[in-house]
């Protein structure tokens, strides 16, 4: 069939088409471009299909960068220009967004890179050869370099050597916070799996607004799901003499926050079961929280409630599970500011900052 793709979605980056009230989604596709597709599947509601030819193509579709784009898993949006990108995520944002109301959207933060921004790569290898895996699939995908990783990363990953090779199933290349290249070889250590932002340049804007939007002078803090304090730290600068409390499950995290902010109260378990087990403290206090992509339990938006901080500031990787949390702490809370983030261009992936204020 024919179809007219309109806009990109969050759900694996798929371009969507309509057609008598069905949603179809295409990979491969960007917004304005006239296609024509074979169905793969068919829902009452949605459907699926693939690319068969690009009969108009967009005025934001480009040549992507990367020889491999479109085969590799990494990348689902070089085909489209990064402003164009920029605009569908601020739709995503605001799509997920639309049952909340009154609240103010702030500029969104396009990065200011679209290519080599991310410090960390996981190269596969085969047969001598390493790359990364097809999309939804492992079979490799050959490459020569990496053009969203970091430049030293290319050049580490291009001089690897016979034994590399010959000795991996896979490997990482990661510029720490040392700022040296870290190869990695084998099945990652799950305790060594620290979370860690993947682009430094935007990772230091999140940084500052999350500072530049504390709207009170807060009597205690807490970080929740803190990791390794990439969050906590900026907040212990910024008030030094203000007792600050960070909590965050994998243990291996706190320990290496512990040793970059060793005077504040680090506590190891799950976000509910440590706000259950604190007294709400008195004065009015700021909690930061930064939930990975399923966003909080219902437990931890009731603690949240008991503990009645003046300010939360949510950061989100998932814009969907933040509306519903954001909603779920209603009426206790307004929902007084949202800004989007762009951490990982050439991908759907969107982050967004929002304050919080309690209702009085
Ligand atoms: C999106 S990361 C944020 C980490 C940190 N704020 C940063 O900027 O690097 C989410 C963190 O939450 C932790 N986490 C996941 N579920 C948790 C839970 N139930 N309780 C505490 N921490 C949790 C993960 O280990 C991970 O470090």
């Amino acid at each position: 069939m024919e179809l007219t793709i309109d806009s990109l979605s969050y759900n694996g980056g798929r371009g969507v088409g309509r057609t008598d009230g069905v949603v179809i989604f295409v990979p491969g596709t960007a917004p304005g471009d006239r296609v024509r597709v074979r169905l793969t599947v068919r829902k009452p509601r949605f459907a699926e299909a693939d690319l068969l030819e690009i009969l108009e193509p967009s005025s934001v579709r480009r040549t992507p960068p990367c020889p491999v784009a479109g085969r590799c898993g990494g990348c689902s949006w070089q085909h489209v220009s990064y402003s164009a990108q920029v605009e569908q995520k601020k739709k995503i944002l605001n799509d997920s967004l639309r049952r909340l109301q009154g609240f103010e959207v702030l500029p969104f933060l396009a990065a200011p890179a679209e290519f080599h921004y991310r410090n960390r790569i996981q190269l596969q290898i085969q047969n001598g050869r390493y790359g990364f895996f097809g999309k939804r699939s492992h079979e490799l995908v050959a490459i020569e370099e990496c053009w969203i990783a970091e430049p030293a990363l290319n050049e580490k990953m291009r001089g690897l050597s016979l034994s590399d090779l010959s000795h991996n199933r896979r490997l990482e290349i990661a510029l720490g916070e040392d700022n040296k290249l870290h190869l990695t070889t084998g099945d990652r250590d799950p305790e060594a799996a620290l979370f860690s932002q993947v682009n430094r340049a935007q990772n230091l804007v999140l940084q500052q607004r999350i500072l530049q939007l504390v709207q009170i002078r807060p009597d205690w803090l807490m970080d929740l799901y803190a990791g390794a304090g990439n969050l906590t730290l900026p907040l212990v600068t910024h008030f030094p003499s203000v007792p600050l409390l960070a909590a965050e499950l994998s243990r291996a995290s706190v320990e290496r926050g512990k040793a970059k902010a060793p005077a504040i109260l680090w506590r190891v378990g799950d976000v509910a079961k440590v706000l259950r087990g604190e007294r709400p403290r008195s004065g009015s206090g700021l909690i930061v929280l930064d939930p990975p992509r399923p966003g909080c339990e219902i437990e931890v938006i009731e603690q949240l409630k008991r503990h009645r901080p003046q300010q939360i500031i949510y950061v989100s990787c998932n814009p969907s599970t933040f509306a519903r949390d954001a909603e779920r702490l209603l009426p206790d809370y307004r929902l007084e500011k949202v800004q989007g983030l762009d951490m990982f261009p050439q991908t759907e992936h969107v982050e967004l900052i929002a304050s919080l204020r309690a209702a009085h």
